[in-house]
């Protein structure tokens, strides 16, 4: 208490005004998601990907939105340089770098799913709160998240597998790009909407995929991708839950950023090295994180501490088990799950800014 008013008492006025300052920023950017998903869902990224410097009026011809609302957005847009403009024309104009993160779905730099994961932090607010309140016992599931959070994991993680899975990650395990090319039985736990899936089977034509999720939208999302991206043939979803994982002789299991978010990782990890070829390897794709909370203390730690409260762990709460790992578990506490679920051989195969790739034998 003492220590409390003594610390009331005495702020330092250059760090209050840093502080502040930072804060500003900070609001800034909060402030500008639903913006940035207005601009996304009116196409008006790509509709400015590209072109020449263009006003409100031009632009509101050419998207058919209304004028003096783009004038806002667009001004926006510029106060926190997500925009250039010139004010000798009054025109507007999106640099190649800003069209790699608003504009590109294919660019390695591609952010708008992550501005509707912020969005889903949001408007999932109620559902948190009842587990910080702990009304009903329970977590908040994944299926009761509003649907922005399921596009937006697909659109945020997309472009990270496409830039590392089949160039890094895949070569970083032993002998698996040899079985893969030969042929090889895959599963992919708690795909999502299966853009890893999708990558993987369209490199690996010989080599068979399953994904499985139970979340039954994401796997009506993933089917429909498969179709379309022409690798129907060497794929198959299921609506199912880590729990009723079977053995299936797979060559390659993988969890890509979902392992953290089961109720019992412990159980999945043992039920996959059942479902493996005894010469078979589990490839877990986490969240980048330290072994402790100073290590996670950076840019990227604040971004996973925040989804992980809001998204990975209730959704871990509310299934059995209740292990409630967290997007920041770190590698020692990974490992260390993988050995006691009865892996032997188990290491860090490579890492990224973003992510860490356990491979684990059984
Ligand atoms: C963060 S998302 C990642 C999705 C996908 N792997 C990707 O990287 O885009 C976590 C996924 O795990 C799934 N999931 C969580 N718990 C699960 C469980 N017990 N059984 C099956 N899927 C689960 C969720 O439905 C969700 O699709």
């Amino acid at each position: 208490m003492d220590t409390m008013l003594a610390s009331r008492a005495s702020p330092d006025p250059e760090k209050l005004q840093g502080f502040v300052g930072r804060m500003l920023d900070d609001l800034g950017g909060a402030m500008v998601v639903p913006l940035v998903r207005i601009g996304d869902e009116l196409g008006l990224y790509a509709a400015l990907d590209g072109a020449s410097p263009i006003t409100p009026a031009e632009l509101a011809r050419s998207t058919g939105a209304n004028e003096r609302l783009l004038r806002e957005w667009l001004s926006a847009h510029a106060a926190a340089g997500y925009l250039d403009y010139a004010p000798n024309t009054g025109r507007f104009t999106m640099t190649p770098e800003q069209a790699m993160v608003f504009a590109r779905p294919d660019s390695p730099a591609f952010m708008l799913g992550a501005f509707e994961i912020a969005a889903a932090n949001v408007l999932d607010h109620s559902q948190v709160m009842r587990a910080f309140r702990q009304q009903d016992g329970r977590g908040a599931g994944y299926g009761t998240r509003c649907a922005c959070l399921f596009s937006g994991i697909a659109r945020f993680f997309r472009p990270g597998y496409a830039a590392h899975l089949l160039n890094e990650w895949l070569p970083a395990l032993d002998g698996m790009e040899e079985r893969l090319r030969r042929g090889a039985r895959v599963a992919d736990l708690g795909c999502g909407h299966g853009a890893s899936v999708i990558l993987m089977a369209e490199a690996f034509p010989a080599s068979y995929f399953t994904g499985l999720d139970y979340h039954a939208a994401s796997i009506a999302c993933a089917r429909e991708a498969a179709g379309r991206a022409g690798v129907a043939g060497n794929t198959s979803f299921q609506v199912a839950g880590a729990a009723d994982f079977a053995p299936g002789g797979y060559d390659l299991v993988a969890c890509f950023d979902a392992l953290h978010d089961m109720g019992d990782p412990v159980g999945v990890a043992r039920r996959i090295r059942d479902a493996l070829r005894s010469d078979g390897t589990f490839m877990a794709v986490e969240p980048k994180a330290g072994n402790r909370l100073e290590e996670n203390i950076n840019p990227v730690g604040r971004l996973y501490y925040a989804a992980s409260t809001m998204i990975c762990t209730p959704v871990s709460l509310d299934q059995p088990g209740a292990a409630a790992l967290g997007a920041q578990a770190g590698p020692a506490r990974l490992e260390a799950l993988l050995r006691e679920a009865g892996f032997s051989r188990v290491r860090i195969a490579t890492e990224t800014p973003f992510n860490t790739v356990l491979e684990a034998q059984p």
